[in-house]
């Protein structure tokens, strides 16, 4: 297979080759970000699933490192987390030197007794070098279900103040169910509880990494709330996999959701993540002052025949996470990427009324330099749509042929991502090119953020509200930017489009 450099991202990280799903274990520690994954150091598919690691200081530059994990052929190491013992409470650093540890998920092959899909437990693994190099703890596993351990993975971890404990969630992925879990010294835990609430389970639905966390209330001093951030595969509103969370109250035993986000069995009531199909197994950062979280931009539905060479995989850009109250009180959760650092080129105008079909393109003398195709588009819309159909198109190619497109209908409150004419499409899956996000106007306008990397688009809409994450593989040079409306009635207020690299 040739490369295909036209689709390496530029601010997201990105293995150099082969296979590449969950982030695991993010975390902030002397001043260096750590993100570990769901890694096949040997093939561009799934398999032989090893912990790659990788480091950055601005969370979009990233430097590949050794692999942390490997499998074997006993084991291979599904998705976990990573934490700073920085009392040495497991014992296994020194109070001079607190280990950081890894807690994954083993998948075990060649047990006794073990069933198809093999026995799935809770392992540790230490470092006592800050992240470069991983042993693993000598009495593995230190969790398993019983009687038998099956589909029971991805452990995450939350600080749970209240009770001075470390509570870890992991889910029975089949059974659509989040066990809790208790412990101070990350051996041994004890059960607390089960969360499942009824709602929106189908047959086939698996429950994957699940996160409890607390996040900040906007303009609410020193307020905060829980969420518990499920991932689901299939089920996902696109098709495939996709992740929802539930706002509630956690009180060091139970997690409780709040009555609006208990919801029925439509999934269109449920609060999701991402709208988009390409924004999967969300986890947050160990080690920030503020909540910030990172995604991986697949779809199991076609992830494995992405057309990308030789990598096969791309995290989503960071985000900080917070709550905001709506005027009924109910708690949504906002998300807005990390900030860029500072634009290579920046264009900004006002008040533009597109005519009738006639699209307005980003003027040609900032849109058509070469150089944009290696660099990444931020751009911040504020739109009127006065009734009108809102169309933008965004990695578009000159002759109009290519582009993805985003549009915003007032009259169903409806965001609207086509990527049918993105690229090209991928081969023998399904890959679902329309998408649909709830989205009503404050005061009369849209406020949208674009962020298009070579082979991604990704939008924050309503400051954060309302996110859509895809996937795109758009030919050579498609940085041409439309705005337009159906009626030519629609007017952008503001236009603001920045580059960075
Ligand atoms: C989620 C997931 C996890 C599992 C890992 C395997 O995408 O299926 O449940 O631990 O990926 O790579």
């Amino acid at each position: 297979l040739q490369e295909t450099r036209q689709w390496r991202p530029l601010l997201h990280y990105a293995p150099a080759r082969n296979w590449m799903n969950d982030p695991n274990g993010p975390i902030l520690i002397d001043g260096v970000y750590h993100l570990f994954y769901q890694h096949n150091p040997v093939e561009p598919v799934m398999g032989y699933i090893s912990w790659g690691h990788a480091i950055s200081r601005d969370l979009l530059h990233w430097e590949e490192q050794p692999i942390a994990l490997p499998s074997t052929p006993q084991e291979q190491i599904y998705s976990g987390t990573v934490i700073y013992d920085r009392d040495n409470r497991s014992g296994l650093g020194t109070d001079e030197n607190p280990p950081l540890l890894a807690l994954y998920t083993s998948v075990f092959r060649d047990m006794p007794g073990e069933q198809e899909d093999g026995t799935q437990a809770v392992s540790v693994a230490v470092s006592l070098d800050r992240g470069a190099t991983w042993t693993r703890y000598a009495h593995n596993p230190v969790l398993t279900l019983d009687p038998v351990s099956r589909n029971f993975r991805d452990p995450a971890l939350c600080w749970y103040e209240g009770g001075g404990y470390w509570v870890l969630t992991a889910v029975e992925a089949e059974q659509q169910v989040v066990k809790l879990f208790r412990s101070t010294d990350f051996l041994h835990w004890e059960f607390l509880s089960d969360f499942r609430p009824p709602g929106y389970h189908t047959q086939d639905m698996l429950w994957e990494v699940p996160v409890l966390a607390r996040l900040p209330i906007e303009g609410e001093a020193e307020a905060s709330g829980w969420v518990m951030i499920v991932s689901v595969n299939p089920g996902g509103l696109t098709g495939g996999s996709g992740t929802f969370y539930y706002v509630g109250d956690f009180d060091g035993t139970i997690f409780t959701p709040a009555e609006q986000s208990t919801a029925t069995d439509d999934p269109w009531q449920y609060r999701w993540m991402d709208y988009g199909p390409d924004n999967y197994a969300i986890v947050c950062f160990a080690g920030t002052p503020t909540p910030v979280s990172i995604g991986w931009m697949g779809n199991w539905n076609y992830a494995n025949q992405t057309p990308t060479s030789p990598w096969r995989g791309q995290m989503t850009l960071p985000a900080h996470l917070s709550l905001t109250r709506q005027e009924d009180g109910t708690l949504l959760m906002k998300q807005n990427p990390v900030s860029l650092g500072a634009p290579v080129e920046v264009f900004v105008a006002s008040d533009i009324r597109p005519e009738a079909e006639v699209a307005w393109k980003l003027p040609d003398s900032v849109a058509d330099c070469a150089d944009f195709a290696d660099a990444v588009l931020d751009l911040q819309l504020v739109v009127d749509p006065a009734e009108d159909v809102v169309v933008l198109t965004v990695a578009a190619t000159e002759d109009g042929r290519f582009g993805t497109e985003i549009l915003y209908d007032p009259a169903r409150r409806e965001l609207v991502v086509d990527r049918s004419r993105s690229g090209v499409p991928v081969p023998g899956a399904t890959f679902t090119t329309r998408h649909v996000a709830p989205l009503s106007p404050q005061d009369g306008v849209v406020r949208l953020r674009v962020i298009v990397d070579r082979s991604s688009v990704e939008i924050f809409a309503a400051d954060g509200l309302v996110r859509m994450t895809e996937v795109i593989f758009p030919p050579p040079r498609a940085t041409t930017v439309t705005l337009g409306s159906h009626a030519g009635s629609a007017c952008f207020r503001s236009v603001k489009a920045r580059w960075f690299r």
